[in-house]
């Protein structure tokens, strides 16, 4: 393995239930980068993320996509996670019965990096303070009940716990309000560097003030069409996506 992993994508063509729905994605993220990824509802944003991660029902169709020199696309969802990919998902599923505690140990174990208890639960505590989550989360089933705040909230600990090598966040500061989003963003800063790549996923430039991104990509049509910095962003808020993607808006925003 290299010191700096990259993320590379080419020409990526992904199919759901028989749809075309990614037609030719070229991306690159280098394990010390943020990268923004922004475009309309449905443009197929998520469905990256989820085929990036390996999930069987995104089938790709044509192009590649490597992390370290890795061909993704012949690794198992679990293999991509030991090579160091991590996806903090748009909706967060609740596993009932599974304590946040017990999952982060089991998550640390199968990617080969168990701690010692005390050591586990100092980290956890750590963690847990940076992103003021309170104590009681620890025992609480994972998602059960937790408020959209809270989920995403508990998607950055386990961010901060499995130090991936490249994070991607599918729209994790959707739904926070202004002190939570500034803690997530703050936790991302603080693991992004050298060692983390990010690419998040997000319809706002708020978060993207924190995150300070290298590059702001739009995604159209399930094709990266236009890239830029974080001006893009900030134009995207003033006058929508209309001006950058010409008339070919298939479907207004909000569908
Ligand atoms: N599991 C699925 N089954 C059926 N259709 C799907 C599935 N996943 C994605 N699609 C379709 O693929 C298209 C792209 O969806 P995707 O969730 O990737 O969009 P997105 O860019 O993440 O949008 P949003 O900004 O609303 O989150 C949509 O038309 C969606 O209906
Ligand atoms: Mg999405």
């Amino acid at each position: 393995m290299t010191d700096q992993a990259t993320l590379a994508v080419r020409d990526l063509r992904v199919e759901v239930e028989s749809k075309p729905i990614l037609r030719g994605v070229d991306l690159d993220v280098a394990q010390g980068e943020i990268h923004a990824l922004m475009g309309p509802n449905g443009s197929g944003k998520s469905t990256l993320a989820y085929t990036l991660m390996g999930h069987p029902k995104y089938v790709v169709t044509g192009g590649s996509a490597s992390f370290d020199g890795r061909d993704l696309l012949a690794l198992t969802p679990d293999e991509r996670a030991r090579l160091g990919l991590f996806l903090c998902f748009q909706y967060p599923t609740a596993i009932p019965g599974v304590t946040t505690v017990n999952f982060l140990r089991a998550a640390l174990r199968s990617l080969g990096k168990e701690m010692k208890a005390r050591e586990f639960l100092n980290r956890l505590k750590e963690e847990m303070d940076e992103l003021r989550i309170d104590e009681s989360f620890r025992s609480r089933y994972i998602n059960d009940g937790f408020s959209g705040g809270e989920k995403k909230r508990s998607e950055i600990l386990q961010l901060a716990m499995l130090r991936p090598r490249l994070a991607i966040l599918d729209e994790t500061d959707s739904g926070l309000d202004v002190d939570a989003l500034r803690t997530v963003a703050e936790g991302v800063m603080r693991l992004a560097g050298p060692d983390m790549g990010v690419l998040v996923i997000t319809h706002y430039p708020r978060i993207l003030e924190y995150l300070r991104p290298d590059a702001v990509h739009v995604l159209h049509q399930g094709r990266v069409v236009t890239s830029g910095g974080y001006e893009l962003a900030q134009r995207i808020e003033r006058d929508g996506y209309e001006p950058i993607i010409g008339t070919a808006v298939a479907e207004p925003a909000g569908v």
